[in-house]
């Protein structure tokens, strides 16, 4: 993947647990040292060895880290660096799952050697999507669920994803089931009865 993605792990471990943690999954991660180029792809086996690393060293499974990273990733990187691709993918969850190959299809002009993911989204009922992940890379199911919750958050929006099915056994993708309101939390919480006191 690309030097960002590896450089946003360095991101999330060193904002949320310091500078020295990061330097131990770094060395157990067999990395000589942590010059992550944006623009140039490395090896997924960086990647995982590096949420297997911080799955050992934070003492989380590899799943909470992937977790943690897909909400990190939307909230710090992709919003603080990608507002304008964040904002033309859509301002509701049905409309920004729906768009996300284009999403990805627009970071491939600016990354030529993405291996980008692909989502379908089929509408079950008003407030229900089942979602599609296709991947060429294995077991990032939990990087998936954290990104959609980011993405809740991201459009201030309530959403709630649960994993289905993972890819594998001879299922060539993973289905996501989402539900989330169309109504902004700040107005869901405004119409809340209020506790008097
Ligand atoms: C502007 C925002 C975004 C940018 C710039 C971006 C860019 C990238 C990049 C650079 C990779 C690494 C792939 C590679 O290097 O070959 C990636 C992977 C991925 N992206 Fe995005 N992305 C964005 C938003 C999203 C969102 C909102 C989602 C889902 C809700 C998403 C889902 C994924 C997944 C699941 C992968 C892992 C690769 C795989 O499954 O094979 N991305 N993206």
């Amino acid at each position: 993947m690309y030097g960002l993605v590896n450089q946003a792990i360095r991101g999330l471990v060193e904002s949320r647990f310091g500078e020295q943690p990061w330097q131990q999954i770094r060395v157990k991660a067999g990395l000589e040292n942590d010059v992550f180029l944006s623009m140039e792809s490395y090896d997924d086996a960086i990647t995982y060895n590096l949420v297997g690393a911080a799955s050992e060293i934070l003492e989380l499974a590899p799943e909470e880290v992937l977790h943690a990273f897909g909400q990190y990733w939307v909230l710090e990187v992709a919003k603080k660096n990608y507002a304008e691709l964040m904002k033309a993918a859509g301002s509701t969850i049905p409309e920004f799952l729906a768009n996300l190959d284009q999403l990805h299809s627009r970071v491939l002009a600016i990354f030529p050697e993405l291996q980008p993911p692909s989502f379908r989204t089929v509408l079950i009922e008003p407030g229900k999507i089942r979602l599609y992940y296709y991947s060429e890379r294995e077991g990032l199911e939990p990087f998936v669920l954290g990104l959609v919750a980011g993405l809740g958050v991201f459009l201030k929006l309530p959403v709630a994803v649960r994993l289905e099915a993972s890819k594998g056994g001879g299922r060539s993708h993973a289905e996501f089931l989402v539900t989330y309101s169309e109504k902004a939390m700040d107005e869901a919480s405004a119409n809340e009865p209020r506790s008097t006191c």
